[in-house]
């Protein structure tokens, strides 16, 4: 949670922050703020507001500060409610310092008092503001190990950027588990959470790793460890996403852009996975395939959307490998007390990689001695590095904090994984496997059939969009497919929205049903369509109003509904990837006719990084 930006160079500072902030945004955005060092003053400027980065710019209202350093933040509260005052940047006492930060100090109360009783007076409630009054504690002279000292004395996850009048020509940054990236231009340096801030500049990167601190003048980058101050001399990395790619492109939202970009990002997919009629995963080598074939049992964990990928995951595993397969949300796997043994996989699926909760499931696996495999969007992520495996799954930035094409990415992933882990275990022959991957290669344009008929999703749009409450409803493969369907309504339109299997409404959720009640069913082509038939039947009996999500050509199921919106026809497995594109669809015409902040729904933050 929160954004980072940190630029040392020759530019005007203020227009390169706040550019790099808007990028940044989705990280969270109930304050924002900057602080510069002013060219030939020994003074810091400093503006922080409360709301979006468009109340930061509005209040500096095209202001000029001479500077050619300088640090901002975007925030997503923790400690303190969101403020002016517990925006960041902090500073110290004499106001020569200023810190921006992201993540949890966990003994700053500690921390605080001590310096409390060292005379320093305190303007948050922020845990952050700690950073700023240890610094200014302990130094002697030397910032760099002021810091470096300061830091020592904390405990937590986070990624920390500081400047300060003393030392006006360098950028001081820290990084342990949160992540951070420094930009490398030619006489400019940049700092900032992720690679989107730094495109406009450069795209020569170096991902800082854990417990690593850097100094950065305009020239050079200096990295060593945090306690033994070894040096670390690490090349850059080429950033190859296009600009454009983290752009809107033309499109109203983000969100509307990524649902469009899912023909490409499943193309893409299968061009990178599929080579010569095979499954080819860069990153398995003989020995993980070796190691693979030993696996007895599958843990998949992950939060939210990619919680329900991988609960679709567990259906592709079991139906294809046989191996008992347990999914489970990350914020309970380590409560529960999982008995995870070395013969294990643990599978943690994160668009951002960086997601607090399943960065502790993962290291809960791995203190189990478990074998563990990240699929994962963002590249060199906390959880992409450190586990044992990973499988990128490639969709390209996903800005919209709803997730879209990363899902379907996460799909298509687990699918590969689950038919090549079939291929290891010998439970799919080489024939059913080039059938498997024939078939889909039809997905793809399957999804551009289904965008092109999108206006046809409309008038239900319109009947329903004021509707408080609605039910999903799906069997087999698609039930999880009705809890993502259900999830994306409610956390983009704010409309209360539940899935359910189909076959539990009897045992309750019927009791809800009634003429006003809209109940959206997915009933495509699959094991379960008789019985999940009866079930549209049932609740069409009890006069519901009924959305339906059907196979082309269904005039079965178009009797009992009010609406239908057809997919083409597919083996089940993979009409998961094509019945989630109306629903993501759905969600987006409700939030937009309810004028809903659809890219940036409100409590809500893209990368949650906190437990
Ligand atoms: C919902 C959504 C969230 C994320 C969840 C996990 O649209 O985006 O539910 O799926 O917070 O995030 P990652 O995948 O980054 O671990």
């Amino acid at each position: 949670m929160c954004g980072i930006v940190g630029y040392i160079g020759y530019r005007n500072t203020l227009p390169v922050l706040l550019q790099g902030l808007e990028r940044l945004e989705y990280r969270g955005y109930d304050s924002a703020g900057v602080a510069c060092l002013e060219n030939g003053k020994k003074s810091l400027f400093v503006a922080k507001e409360k709301g979006k980065l468009a109340q930061l710019t509005s209040a500096l209202n095209g202001k000029t500060v001479s500077s050619t350093i300088g640090i901002a933040h975007t925030r997503w509260a923790t400690h303190g409610a969101p403020s002016r005052a517990n925006a960041h940047p902090h500073t110290d006492t004499k106001n020569r310092i200023a810190v921006v930060h992201n993540g949890i100090i966990e003994n700053f109360a500690e921390v605080k008092e001590f310096l409390k009783t060292r005379g320093h007076r305190f303007k948050s409630e922020t845990d952050t503001e700690v950073i700023p009054h240890l610094v200014e504690e302990l130094n002697h002279g030397d910032l760099e190990e002021a810091f470096r000292k300061a830091i020592q004395r904390l405990n937590g996850y986070f990624a920390i950027v500081m400047i300060s009048v003393d030392e006006p020509e360098k950028l001081f940054a820290f990084k342990r588990s949160n992540p951070l990236v420094l930009g490398v231009g030619k006489g400019e340096n940049f700092a900032a959470s992720d690679v989107t801030a730094l495109l406009p500049y450069t795209r020569r990167v170096i991902y800082l790793q854990d417990n690593e601190l850097a100094v950065l003048t305009k020239d050079h980058i200096h990295i060593s460890t945090l306690l033994h101050q070894k040096s670390i001399r690490r090349q850059p990395t080429e950033i190859k996403w296009t600009l454009d790619e983290a752009k809107k492109g033309g499109f109203p939202h983000y969100m509307l852009k990524e649902i469009f970009e899912q023909p490409h990002v499943a193309r893409q997919t299968l061009e990178k996975r599929i080579k010569q009629g095979k499954i080819y995963f860069d990153t398995f080598h003989q020995a993980v395939n070796k190691r693979l074939a030993k696996v007895k049992k599958v843990f998949i964990v992950s939060c939210g959307t990619a919680h329900h990928a991988g609960l679709i995951g567990r259906y592709m595993l079991e139906e294809y490998t046989r191996i008992p397969t347990e999914v489970q949300v990350s914020s309970e796997f380590r409560y529960t007390d999982p008995i995870v043994t070395r013969d294990d996989l643990v599978v943690l699926i994160s668009q951002s990689g960086e997601t607090a909760d399943t960065i502790a499931a993962f290291r809960e696996a791995k203190e189990n001695g478990a074998m563990t495999l990240a699929i994962v969007n963002v590249v060199g992520s906390t959880i992409a590095r450190e586990a044992d495996f990973v499988l990128y799954t490639h969709a390209g930035p996903e800005i919209g904090v709803a997730s879209t094409k990363a899902y379907i990415a996460q799909l298509l992933t687990l699918m590969l994984f689950a038919f090549h882990l079939g291929v290891i275990k010998k439970r799919i022959s080489q024939t059913t496997l080039s059938d498997l991957l024939k078939e889909l290669q039809k997905i793809p344009s399957a999804i551009t059939e289904i965008l092109k008929n999108e206006k046809q999703l409309d008038v239900a749009v319109k009947a329903l969009y004021q509707k408080k409450n609605f039910l999903f409803i799906g069997r087999g493969y698609n039930f999880p497919t009705a809890l993502e369907g259900a999830l994306k309504l409610k956390e983009i339109s704010y409309a209360h929205a539940h899935g359910y299997a189909g076959g539990e409404m009897k045992h309750g959720p019927i009791a809800l049903i009634d003429h006003t009640q809209p109940v959206i069913c997915i009933a495509s082509e699959s094991k379960t369509y008789g019985k999940m038939l009866s079930n549209i039947q049932e609740i069409k009996a009890r006069d519901a109003i009924v959305l339906t999500i059907a196979s082309k050509g269904d005039e079965q199921v178009k009797k009992l509904s009010n609406w239908i919106f057809y997919i083409p026809r597919v083996l089940e497995i993979f009409s998961t990837i094509l019945s989630v594109v109306p629903l993501q669809l759905f969600a987006y015409k409700i939030a937009v006719r309810n004028q809903r902040d659809v890219d940036q729904p409100r409590n809500l933050a893209k990368s949650v990084t906190v437990e």
